[in-house]
């Protein structure tokens, strides 16, 4: 693993920006694990930038993300679909036929995620995941429970995750109670994963999933069985 500490959330995010970047580089048509949240906010605007520059170019790059919530649609501007779309899809050139977030609104949730798993191995892989980590150590939103899920699942929220995103909705009521996520399977199958962090309120998750035992406690946990895991702090 490859920690590494940053003294601001503006560098934090160039440099997540500039291994994304490199990725892309490397290999024009990969497959990004893209995340949400606030910490990736950053990265998307500098990968914006990137593009505007001239330097990046998305039009073969293919995109599948980690989570949606139950119930909504991509035309909410609280779904997953819609910030990604605002934040990311776009300002830069990619196909967005080719960018895909679980269907929240699919009748067959369970159906949805067993799609989503096939569409991960008809792509070959990812190649770089981006997550976000969560103040109870979820990672998606694979919550702590007593086992790791490998496949795309429905989730129950925990009442932490429900009053940390609270700040994006109305009301608390109003955070969708239930989410789909990709499984422990999808995102370890990864071929790299990249890990960012922003808030003092992070240090100590971060130490118990990097650090402490590996458990489904700790959903991040997991990670330290991967063999190209970075992670990019900051305190501020
Ligand atoms: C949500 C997302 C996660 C994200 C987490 C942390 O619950 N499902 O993918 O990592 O929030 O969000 P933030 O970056 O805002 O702290």
């Amino acid at each position: 693993m490859k920690f590494i500490k940053t003294d601001s959330y503006a560098k934090l995010s160039r440099i997540a920006a500039n291994i994304i970047f490199a990725q892309i580089i490397n290999k024009p048509d990969c497959v990004l694990g893209l995340a949400t949240g606030s910490s990736p906010v950053g990265t998307y605007k500098e990968l914006i930038e990137l593009y505007k520059n001239g330097d990046l170019d998305f039009s073969k790059v293919k995109s599948i993300n980690l989570d949606e919530y139950a119930g909504l649609d991509g035309a909410n501007d609280q779904s997953y679909r819609y910030f990604m779309n605002k934040n990311l899809f776009e300002s830069v050139n990619i196909d967005i036929n080719n960018t895909y977030v679980p269907n929240g609104k699919a009748a067959d949730l369970e159906a949805e995620g067993k799609a989503y798993d096939q569409r991960i191995v008809d792509f070959g892989g990812i190649d770089l995941q981006l997550l976000g980590i969560g103040l109870d150590g979820h990672i998606g939103f694979n919550e702590p429970d007593c086992c790791f899920t490998k496949e795309t699942h429905v989730v129950e929220l925990d009442e932490s995750t429900i009053k940390a995103n609270a700040r994006f909705f109305e009301s608390e009521a109003d955070v969708p109670r239930k989410a789909i996520t990709m499984g422990m399977g999808g995102i370890m199958s990864a071929k790299k994963i990249l890990l960012i962090a922003n808030g003092a309120n992070k240090k100590e998750i971060l130490e118990k999933a990097f650090y402490g035992p590996i458990t489904p406690e700790v959903p991040a946990s997991i990670l330290q069985l991967h063999s190209d895991v970075t992670v990019i702090y900051s305190e501020n």
